[in-house]
Order: structure tokens, then C-alpha cells, then sequence
């Protein structure tokens, strides 16, 4: 096209990533998080970074953080095994430890140790003795392979808090005996923290309980202000300081916001061309957290049932924690219907506990949402 002699800027394309698990363009706040593991990766076994669990609320960044860590890993030559705890995943961890073996044509394959059929691992929740047993000689042949060559295998397991106890217990039980072997193996979980901490209490996998534990929680808005300043200075026309201390402040430091408000804001830049005015920014920050609840809050409402809502109306009536106290006067129960609620509401992630007593929403704009629906 001729453009008259000038030059057409070029916006560089839009650098927020606001979907789940997609690597954002700054990983904001989560500065050393990962030293442990790194520094357990060249140890390669028995080192206490190698088994890690990283809980923290919905958006908060946990299947990033896994990502990172397999990030991490490969680099130094690792093999990655990443997996989601949906029904089944042990099997389909033994199917990719095989193929692992397969592509490092190490020894014989899996299959000829174990006699199983390229199938062999159905997708059911508990092996069978003989396939728990080909699961083992698998891992350990292809670990064995593996530390040949001074390097190990990381399995990362999202989405723990729904993982079948039993199919856990097999996992935990196998990496343990390869551990005891000073095999090159490292586990690195996500869940939601308070589903986490009951399949660590009810003891489905005791060993589990020595794991590093990392609670991932919202970054310092300085940190975000940081962030935008840097990557907003790529836009044609600068972005005003005050507004991106505005934008920064309006994510609460909570990752699945921090995307979107960066998505917003740099889609607006590029549809006005010229600087932002703070009319614009009030434009883009509503739709961030239009999409923020219905991406997230919508979601996370979804499974919950009539009495689920009350309880949470209930809260919502309070600026800050809820007491558990007043939610029962609130809602006219008696004590251990409110503990029941409470704790299937901790469970699906919507609440948190917030001291002695109180409760507090465990999403950013739950509250908000509740008072206006
Ligand atoms: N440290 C971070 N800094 C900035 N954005 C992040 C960070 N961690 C995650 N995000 C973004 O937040 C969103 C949610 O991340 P995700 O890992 O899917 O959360 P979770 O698994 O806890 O639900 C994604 O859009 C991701 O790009
Ligand atoms: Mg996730």
C-alpha cells in the first residue's frame, strides 16, 4: 500500500496472555520460587525441591509455575511427563514414561519387559497388579536410562485436589520406591490449597507430606506497575504513569487479572491511536472484569448448589472475612450445617478460611459479583 512516504508504525502485537495455563509475556512476583527445584535438578535425587506442590486459588498462576518448572527442566535435558489428575492418569503417565523409553531406544522397551500390549495401560483408576507392576519396571528402566545419561524425569501432576485418592496413592507409593533407589525422579503438583492440605491429612501418601509446599498468592501491585510500564512502552503512543498505576491497582495483583487488564488496556491503545485518556483506561479496565467473571467466577459458581449461594450471599454482605457466626444467624443454621457449607465451599475453591472463624472469598471480584446478581 502506498502511504505517502510515511512510515506506518507498527504495533507490535498484543503480549497479554489471559488463558488458562498460557505463559504470560512477565512472570510477575514469582522471583527464586523455583530455586529449590533448580537447585534439586542438578543434585538430580533425594533433594527436597524434587517433590513440590504448588496450591493457590483459582488464576492465581499454579499451571504456569508447572510450566516453569518443565521449562526448567528440559533445559538442563531432563525428560517431561505432564499430566492433569482427571481419572486415568496414572496409566497415561506409564504410556508416555514407555514411549520416553521408546525414543531413548533405551534397552529393551516396556512393552517387551512387561508383555503388555501397546494398550496395556487401561483408563481405569486402579491397575491392576500386573500393570502396577509394568508401571514400575517402566519408570525404572526408563530412569535408569536416564540417570546414564546425568539427567532424571519430572512428572508434573495438575489439578491434584480432584485426583482419585487411590490412583494418587499408587503414583506416591512408586516414586517412593524409585527415590529409595536414588533414582533421577522429580513430582511436581498444583491444586487448591485446602483440597490439598486434606489428601495430605487424610494420609492417602504420607511421603507427600514432605514436600515443599508453595502457597502461590496475588503479586505487589508495585510489581505490576513494573510490568505494564515495560510492556505498554512497546505502544506506539506512551501510556500516561498515572493510569498504568490505575491498571496495576485494578488487578489486585491477582495473575488472571494482570493478563487481562493488559490485554484490555493494549487492544484499547491499538483501537484509538493516540495516548489513552482515563476514560479509555475505565473502558478496558470493565471489560477486563466483565471477562474475569465470566471466565472465572461463572466457572467457579457453576457447580455450586442453591444453599452454596446463600451461604455465599451471606458473605457477601460483609466489606471484608466473613464471621462464620454471623453467616449462621445470617442464614438461621444451626453450627454444623454452617461448618458443612464452609468446608465444601473451601473445597471448590470459592472461599478461603481467613483466621479463627472467619471466612473470606477466594476469588478477586466474587464479592462484587455476588452484591450485584
Ligand atoms: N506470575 C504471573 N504473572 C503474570 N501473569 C500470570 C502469572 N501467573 C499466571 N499468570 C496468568 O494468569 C492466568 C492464570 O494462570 P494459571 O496458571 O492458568 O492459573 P491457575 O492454574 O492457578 O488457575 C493466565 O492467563 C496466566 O498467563
Ligand atoms: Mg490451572
Amino acid at each position: 500500500m502506498y502511504t505517502g512516504g510515511r512510515t506506518v508504525p507498527t504495533v507490535p502485537q498484543n503480549p497479554f496472555r489471559p488463558s488458562a495455563g498460557a505463559e504470560p509475556p512477565h512472570l510477575v512476583g514469582r522471583a527464586g520460587l523455583l530455586d529449590e527445584f533448580i537447585y534439586g535438578l542438578q543434585i538430580r535425587s533425594g533433594a527436597p525441591g524434587l517433590l513440590t506442590i504448588f496450591t493457590g486459588a483459582r488464576g492465581i498462576g499454579k499451571t504456569v509455575m508447572l510450566g516453569e518448572a518443565e521449562d526448567a527442566a528440559r533445559s538442563t535435558g531432563w525428560a517431561v511427563v505432564s499430566e492433569t489428575a482427571t481419572p486415568g492418569f496414572l496409566g497415561r503417565i506409564g504410556e508416555a514414561m514407555r514411549s520416553l523409553t521408546d525414543e531413548l531406544g533405551g534397552g529393551p522397551t516396556g512393552r517387551k519387559i512387561t508383555g503388555l500390549s501397546a494398550a496395556g495401560f487401561s483408563i481405569t483408576t486402579q491397575l491392576p497388579p500386573a500393570q502396577q507392576l509394568g508401571w514400575r519396571q517402566i519408570g525404572e528402566n526408563l530412569l535408569r536410562v536416564l540417570d546414564g545419561n546425568s539427567t532424571g524425569l519430572l512428572i508434573t501432576l495438575d489439578e491434584i485436589h480432584g485426583a482419585d485418592r487411590n490412583e494418587l496413592a499408587q503414583l506416591a507409593a512408586v516414586v517412593q520406591h524409585f527415590i529409595r533407589e536414588r533414582l533421577p525422579v522429580a513430582l511436581v503438583f498444583a491444586g487448591l490449597p485446602a483440597a490439598v492440605s486434606d489428601l495430605l491429612n487424610e494420609g492417602v501418601a504420607t511421603f507427600l507430606r514432605r514436600a515443599d509446599r508453595l502457597d502461590l498468592h496475588a503479586a505487589a501491585i508495585d510489581e505490576v506497575e513494573a510490568s505494564y510500564l515495560q510492556e505498554f512502552s512497546a505502544l506506539p503512543h506512551p501510556v500516561d504513569p498515572p493510569l498504568v498505576r490505575a491498571a496495576a491497582e485494578a488487578t489486585a495483583g491477582y495473575p488472571f487479572l494482570i493478563q487481562l487488564v493488559g490485554y484490555h488496556v493494549w487492544q484499547m491503545a491499538e483501537s484509538v491511536d493516540r495516548s489513552l485518556t482515563a476514560e479509555d483506561l475505565d473502558i478496558a479496565l470493565a471489560a477486563a472484569h466483565r471477562r474475569n467473571n465470566r471466565m472465572v467466577i461463572d466457572a467457579a459458581l457453576a457447580t455450586t448448589s442453591p444453599k452454596d449461594l446463600e451461604f455465599l450471599r451471606a458473605m457477601a454482605e460483609d466489606d471484608g472475612p466473613s464471621s462464620t457466626a454471623d453467616i449462621g444467624q445470617r442464614l438461621g443454621d444451626r453450627k454444623n450445617t454452617v461448618s458443612n457449607y464452609r468446608s465444601r465451599l473451601i473445597d471448590a475453591g470459592l472461599v478461603q478460611p481467613a483466621g479463627r472463624g472467619y471466612v473470606g472469598f477466594a476469588i478477586p471480584g466474587l464479592r462484587e459479583h455476588l452484591r450485584q446478581s
